[in-house]
């Protein structure tokens, strides 16, 4: 297949990139690589285009240029609290851009989509594990904006016959098995990477927020998936995508490790002491989140390769450490 790959720079992205340069299929990312791309993670086999998702005349030609099967969306702005402070960043980028990716699809000829898509499109869930028939009320501009796309998709495919696929993740973490992609963000937010800090000598010790909620030992529980596992998914949804059908699965491991359970898995890995700091709870956390991912598993025959804290947490560990500084470009 020919897929346009937007946000393929960035972290989900270059790993999907990669399995799909593996598949053999051809690959074209437009990556604007200043919100988290990076030139360097990007597989030699593609072809990088380094550009802005709202320059429509620059989407439009480059889906022109090519017979496009496909398109995964990966780019985007994912910080949820952020997200809270500056909503119109998020609409613009998440929303605006996806809906004129869309119309450029349409004009092209380009019938089939993968999303990226999230678990915080069902806010503040009670209930764990999330199974896809539950209620979607997003908490934040950022779940709301990716609730946002996936009504534009459901209309487009049966409006216009699009094939779309939205891929609700849980917590993309860990890094290629060869150690050469990995995650990069500055300001870094995400859990893992903030341990490994400590160990890395870039951070004294690791805060965890909230140690008295109803879960077996008191921190948030969260479904973390490897990141080539969620490389896999994609390959599989958009290899059996069909015209005018929309489409919509949690992925996740289907069981959530806490916060002290990441902690001491990253304290196992690198035999580094870890010093974790118990602080008040952050606003907006749900105690428990992890995925049912029966849908996924039973429609698409995907099953992770990584469905334990541990080996996720060697595979971050070894890119750090080759990386402590994250990616030259
Ligand atoms: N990381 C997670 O845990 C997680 C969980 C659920 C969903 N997601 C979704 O997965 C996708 C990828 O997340 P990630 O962790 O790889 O983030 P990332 O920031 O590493 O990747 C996003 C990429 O998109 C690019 N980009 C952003 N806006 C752009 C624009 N306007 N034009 C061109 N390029 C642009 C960035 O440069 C970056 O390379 C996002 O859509 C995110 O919402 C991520």
């Amino acid at each position: 297949m020919r897929i346009f790959i937007t946000g393929g720079a960035g972290y989900v992205g270059s790993h999907c990139v990669r399995e799909m340069c593996n598949a053999g299929h051809h690959v074209v990312v437009l990556d604007n690589l200043t919100s988290g791309g990076h030139r360097e993670a990007v597989d030699e086999r593609a072809t990088l285009v380094v550009g802005d998702l709202a320059d429509a005349e620059l989407v439009r030609g480059t889906l022109s240029e090519d017979r496009f099967d496909a398109v995964m969306h990966f780019a985007a702005m994912l910080n949820v609290n952020e997200s809270v402070s500056k909503p119109l960043r998020y609409y613009q980028n998440n929303v605006s851009n996806t809906v004129s990716l869309l119309q450029s699809m349409q004009a092209c000829g380009v019938g089939k989509i993968v999303f990226s898509s999230t678990c915080a499109t069902y806010g503040d869930v009670t209930v764990a594990p999330i199974t896809e028939d539950m209620p979607q009320h997003p908490i934040t501009p950022y779940g709301r904006s990716k609730l946002a796309v996936e009504w534009v998709l459901r209309d487009c495919a049966a409006a216009w016959g699009l094939g779309a696929t939205a891929l609700r993740y849980f917590n993309a973490s860990g890094a290629s098995s060869d150690g050469t992609l990995g995650e990069d963000r500055k300001p870094e937010y995400h859990l893992i990477p903030l341990i490994l800090q400590v160990p890395l000598g870039q951070r004294a010790d690791i805060k965890i927020f909230g140690a008295d909620y109803p879960t077996p030992d008191g921190t948030c529980v969260r479904d973390y998936i490897h990141v080539e596992d969620l490389g896999t998914v994609h390959r599989l949804a958009i290899e059996s995508q069909q015209a005018g059908e929309f489409r919509f699965y949690n992925v996740g491991t289907g069981h959530g490790a806490s916060v002290r359970e990441v902690i001491e898995a990253a304290r196992q890995v690198t035999g580094h002491e870890i010093p974790a700091i118990e602080t008040p709870r952050r606003e907006g956390d749900p105690p428990e989140l992890y995925a049912d991912p029966s849908k996924v598993i039973r429609e698409l025959g995907w099953q992770p390769a990584y469905p334990t804290i541990l080996p996720i947490v060697e595979t971050a560990w070894n890119w750090h450490q080759a990386h402590p500084k994250g990616y030259a470009s």
